[in-house]
């Protein structure tokens, strides 16, 4: 059996030497190249692909990937949103993710970010950094003083329910499909406008699925509290962020923090150093005292990636044995 990866990155090797170890009737080769068209012929005799990108998997990409007989396609990370779903229809390819690989790595990173807004540390460290030692006007916030709205109540959401708890905030919950046990807690409001009016800080952790597009938007902010904190780690297109912007400039949003962003493909994960930002909205953004980016890095720790490789390899195996491995994705 033959599994061909794409997008192997340096940190996941050891993940990935790891797996080999423990199968080693597999063959295993790969590239750091992402699956495009031209590269998809790499995969020529391969049973299945295993990927991580957020380039689009286009129709012309798994065209080309079928093509030279591989329709088996084990992605390493959990979002779905770049493939074109028809496309895979009609060549009939198999596709699992990796849903949970460590809800703990996204939710603590937000729950840390949102802290950090709370607590102004980005004003602090620069006054600091500037030798200012002084504490005003830099005051903060305690978590346990906010009612914390939490949009999305699956494995990430309810990690940071559980972190919001130990602080001893006060949490709501939205979530079009709830969770029994939250329920029972009487932990959701009925309605996002609800939770809107009610929450001093926000937090989501729901998928980028086109009725999400945009949840946050100039009339969902002019729904939220003034001087609201918004977080967002979870899919960049849940975000008009030039509603945020606005939001920032008026005061209406007091902090922001954010992990993901609309257009970050070809700009996140790559080194700016010494150059001009592309998007003047990221150079806006970053240059804000009250907005804390990070490039998309809250999934990125060592537990995490290691379950990516070894997850994704897995259910590549079932694949290519003829099995459904649990992660496949239903489409
Ligand atoms: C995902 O798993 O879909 C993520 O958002 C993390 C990605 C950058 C690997």
């Amino acid at each position: 059996m033959k599994i061909f990866a794409y997008g192997i990155r340096d940190d996941e090797k050891p993940s990935l030497e790891e797996w080999k170890a423990a199968n080693p009737e597999v063959e295993v080769d790969y590239t750091q190249d992402l699956l495009t068209p031209e590269t998809a012929k790499l995969a020529e005799g391969a049973d299945s692909a295993v990927v991580y990108q957020q380039l689009d998997y286009t129709r012309e990409t798994l065209t080309a990937l079928a093509n030279v007989g591989v329709t088996n396609l084990s992605l390493r990370n959990v979002g779905t949103d770049n493939i074109d779903f028809d496309a895979a229809r009609e060549f009939s390819f198999n596709i699992s993710n990796v849903p949970v690989y460590s809800p703990n790595a996204i939710a603590e990173h937000s729950m840390i970010q949102l802290s950090r807004l709370l607590r102004r540390t980005k004003a602090l460290d620069a006054k600091i950094a500037k030798h200012d030692l002084r504490w005003a006007p830099t005051i903060g916030r305690e978590m346990r003083m906010q009612t914390v709205g939490v949009i999305g109540t699956g494995h990430i959401g309810r990690v940071a329910i559980n972190i919001l708890k130990g602080f001893g905030a006060k949490v709501i919950a939205y979530d079009k499909f709830p969770n029994a046990e939250l329920q029972a807690e009487g932990l959701y409001v009925d309605t996002l406008d609800e939770l809107y009016a009610q929450a001093d800080a926000i937090s989501l952790y729901v998928p980028g699925v086109p009725e999400n597009h945009h949840l946050i938007n100039a009339d969902a902010i002019s729904k939220m509290k003034d001087g609201v904190v918004i977080m967002n780690a979870a899919r960049g297109n849940l975000m008009d962020i030039d509603a945020v912007i606005d939001g920032l400039n008026s005061g209406k949003i007091s902090d922001f923090g954010m992990d993901v962003y609309e257009n970050e493909v070809g700009l996140f994960n790559e080194d700016w150093s010494d150059k001009e930002f592309p998007d003047p909205k990221i150079a806006d953004l970053i240059a804000r005292e009250n907005v804390l980016v990070t490039p998309h890095t809250a999934f990125y720790t060592t537990k995490a990636v290691l379950e990516m490789v070894h997850q994704s390899f897995d259910a590549a195996v079932a694949f290519a044995k003829g099995e459904t491995p649990a992660i496949a994705v239903k489409y």
